[in-house]
């Protein structure tokens, strides 16, 4: 069951401009950032382009660890006439705006689903170039689009209690920038920071190569790219109203 939502309503659209500047708010003072762009990626990235299933419709919602440590209820809690779909979408776009990243077009009117995807939707990290095509060409997304997705990993670090890995993948997990990729060519680059089999196989793939190599020389592409991507990411299966 989809509940409706009046995406082009006025009120509608003024409290998602006060949801972004709580959003900014909390982001900043919380440092959440990170787990805020890793929860829009999770609703979004269960999509099926062939059954039309899944995809950022709210249904993260029922994942209680991810939703707790990204703060969100506290937004929602305050803007409750926001979809949670619209509300994890938004949080992705102003966590990466507000750690210096490209500012990426957000257009309103998701509507949540009741029904949980099912598990093993989003990529395993141990896996390789192969998994990863399988995974983002099932959502309907191209080479391009899992490079310049994979970029999100400028931000953040892993958990061994979450994921069985550990450590940032770059200096500074609170910025957003092109340092992921340039930490994915160096040759000796810091042993703490992280490279996920996943990550590895960018460099390993040469058509995936060439996108790291582009994005690690010219910071404006990675940004213009990212930006492209990552609203492909949060309109999947997005039926506009
Ligand atoms: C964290 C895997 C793509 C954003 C993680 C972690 C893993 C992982 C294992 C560590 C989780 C933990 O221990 O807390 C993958 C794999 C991907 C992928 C296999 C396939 C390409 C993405 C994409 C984005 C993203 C597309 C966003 C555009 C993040 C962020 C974190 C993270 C921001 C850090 C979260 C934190 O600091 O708590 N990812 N990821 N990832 N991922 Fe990904």
């Amino acid at each position: 069951m989809m509940a409706g939502v009046p995406a082009k309503d006025p009120k509608y659209l003024k409290e998602i401009e006060r949801s972004r500047r709580d959003l900014r708010a909390l982001i900043s003072t919380k440092n959440c950032a990170p787990i805020m762009l890793r929860l829009a990626w999770h609703d979004a990235g269960t999509y099926d382009s062939k059954t039309k299933i899944g995809g950022p419709n709210g249904s993260i919602r029922h994942d209680h660890e991810l939703r707790h440590s990204a703060n969100s209820e506290e937004v929602k809690t305050r803007h409750p006439q926001i979809t949670y779909a619209d509300l994890y979408q938004l949080a992705g776009v102003v966590a990466v705006e507000v750690t210096g990243g490209p500012t990426i077009d957000f257009v309103p009117g998701r509507k949540d689903s009741e029904v949980s995807p099912e598990e093993g939707r989003l990529p395993d990290a141990n896996q390789g170039a192969k998994h990863l095509r399988d995974i983002f060409y099932r959502m309907g997304l191209s080479d391009k689009d899992i490079v310049a997705l994979s970029g999100g990993h400028t931000l953040g670090r892993a958990h061994p209690e979450r994921s069985g890995f550990e450590g940032a993948w770059t200096k500074d997990p609170l910025k957003f920038d092109n340092s992921y990729f340039k930490e994915l060519l160096e040759s000796d680059s810091d042993p703490d920071l992280l490279k996920l089999p996943t990550d590895k196989a960018l460099v390993e793939d040469p058509k995936f190569l060439r996108y790291v190599e582009l994005y690690a020389k010219d910071e404006d592409t990675f940004f213009r790219d990212y930006a492209a991507s990552h609203k492909k990411l949060s309109e999947l299966g997005f039926i506009w109203p």
